[in-house]
């Protein structure tokens, strides 16, 4: 049987992808990851805040020793050599360990400075790019076209200068987000990643504080990718994966019949190791098997808007038939 896959036009041996997170930020657990059949590896972003935060807090420490700030620019320099060494090391320690792809992850905010990161990610070995972008739209001076222009500009930028395959991991917080994904698949990058889950608030009611919510994901949340991914399959010039919310292999079976080339998992690593990687694997064999399929050729996208029965049901919103008091909602 086989369930190798195609993503980015990488080969990979399975589509379980080990998504970004702390995990594989590790190449001990991006080792472990391969040894239990992960398809490839997303590794931990490097986010471009990280950077300018720790540069604050070394500014305001600074100033506050009296330190003379002309020395700055030397700071900014020098920090940023840090983070992005160490960041190198983790591609070339990962791709050294691992025969699956190691896929980079650079979460940023502006374009100028990435462009030539992008260029060193790809000089260390990483087989492919992912784009982690967000702008949380909370900003009133901010049109949704300056919004949407935002992103258009920075895979432009980064396309441009790597030759290695670029995916982008989005957000479902777009105004029209049919069409945006389908413009973006057309940008030149190789994968559309739906979707990322976001740090989000939530309130403390006893100490009237404001906390962090839930991190990890629960299998709920799948529906959101699945409708996505579904009505998205057959109207993208690029691959498509799905994430958030994939824990076990059911989950991974229905995203693969929507059409996506592989899934990505976190919150189920988290939660149950990486061990769990081999369960959904086994799962998706054992309903290949009872349903006579030899390779995921033979089902993928079987289930997508334009290939199901009943495509309607992929754009139905509203629960009409349980408004009447009595329904049976089962
Ligand atoms: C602890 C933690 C750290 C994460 N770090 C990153 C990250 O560095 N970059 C990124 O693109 N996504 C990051 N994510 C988001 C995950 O990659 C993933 O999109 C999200 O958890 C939804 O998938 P899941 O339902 O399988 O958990 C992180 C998630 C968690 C729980």
């Amino acid at each position: 049987m086989d369930i190798s896959t195609t993503y980015l036009g990488l080969t990979l041996p399975s589509p379980v992808i080990a998504g970004s997170s702390g995990l594989t930020g590790s190449v001990d657990k991006i080792t472990a990851f391969a040894r239990h059949g992960a398809g490839a590896v997303v590794l931990k972003s490097i986010f471009e805040e990280e950077i300018y935060f720790e540069q604050e807090d070394i500014i305001k420490e600074a100033e506050a020793e009296g330190v003379n700030l002309d020395q700055f620019d030397y700071y900014d320099f020098h920090l940023k050599g840090q983070k992005l060494d160490h960041y190198i090391e983790l591609i070339k320690g990962a791709k050294q360990a691992v025969d699956i792809p190691v896929i980079a992850s650079i979460n940023c905010v502006y374009s100028h400075e990435w462009t030539a990161f992008a260029h060193q990610i790809e000089g260390a070995g990483a087989d492919a790019l992912e784009l982690n972008m967000f702008f949380l739209p909370s900003d009133f001076e901010r049109t949704a076209r300056e919004q949407e222009d935002a992103y258009f500009e920075i895979i432009e930028k980064i396309t441009a200068s790597v030759s290695i395959p670029v995916a982008l991991k989005i957000s479902y917080y777009f105004s029209n987000l049919g069409p945006m994904i389908q413009r973006l698949s057309r940008t030149g990058v190789a994968g559309l990643v739906l979707f990322n889950r976001f740090f989000s608030p939530d309130i403390d009611i006893e100490t009237f504080k404001v906390k962090p919510s839930f991190v990890f994901s629960t299998p709920a949340e799948l529906a959101l990718s699945l409708r996505w991914i579904g009505i998205m399959a057959r109207k993208v010039d690029c691959d498509l994966v799905a994430s958030t919310g994939v824990h076990d292999g059911a989950a991974l079976i229905k995203e693969l019949l929507a059409g996506a080339k592989a899934v990505q998992t976190v919150s189920s690593l988290y939660q149950k190791g990486p061990g769990h990687i081999e369960t959904m694997i086994a799962d998706l064999k054992a309903w290949m098997q009872r349903h006579e399929f030899a390779s995921l050729y033979d089902f993928r996208g079987q289930m997508s808007q334009e290939a199901a029965s009943n495509p309607a049901i992929y754009e139905r919103v509203q629960f009409m038939r349980y408004f009447g008091g009595e329904a049976d909602v089962t």
